[in-house]
């Protein structure tokens, strides 16, 4: 039998793909695998105490070996971080492993739904709404080239969400 096609989530913080891929991977009854959650647990710690210890350079290392291995596995729903289009290793490798859906959201939207958010270091700050525009303006094109599909997640429900992502891939 041929390996079934992963299923990854590409976007930015709170596109929803943590949200969407468990309603997706229980929709398709796949198993669903977040890297954020894989990275903590091998670490036992969570994403701020490694951008802390490490920096951003050691996380981008763990994400880098945890996308490798998740995309070794047949037939799930992966979701990566935001920033794992950054390097042009995880971008080549989500492409061969899967079907790659990006989870397009606004600035706008992300405000609301990282609002009281603590735990992505990168938002800690008060410009938060300035460093979310210069990710869109540099990560919109690396999503779009790393995506066979884009789905809008702004102002509809997940489950919508998840409808429009079975009937189109
Ligand atoms: C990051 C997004 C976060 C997490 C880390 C860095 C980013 O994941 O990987 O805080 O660079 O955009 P989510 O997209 O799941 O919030």
């Amino acid at each position: 039998m041929q390996d079934l096609p992963n299923l990854i989530l590409i976007g930015p913080m709170g596109a929803g793909k943590s949200t969407i891929g468990r309603l997706l991977a229980a929709e398709l009854s796949r198993e669903f695998l977040d890297s954020d959650h894989e990275i903590q647990a091998r670490c036992g710690a969570d994403i701020p105490w490694i951008f802390d210890v490490e920096g951003e350079a050691g996380f981008r290392q763990r994400e880098e070996q945890m996308i490798a291995e998740l995309t070794e596995l047949d037939g799930v729903v992966i979701a990566t971080g935001g920033g794992a289009v950054l390097r042009e290793s995880n971008r080549r490798r989500l492409r061969e492993r899967g079907t790659v859906i990006y989870l397009f959201t606004t600035v706008e939207q992300q405000l609301k739904r990282v609002a009281k958010d603590r735990n992505r270091p990168l938002l800690q700050r008060p410009d938060r709404e300035q460093v979310l525009r210069e990710m869109f303006d540099l990560r919109d094109p690396l999503y779009r080239a790393t995506a066979d599909v884009v789905v809008r997640t702004d102002r509809r429900s997940p489950r919508a969400v998840v409808n429009e992502i079975v009937r189109r891939v």
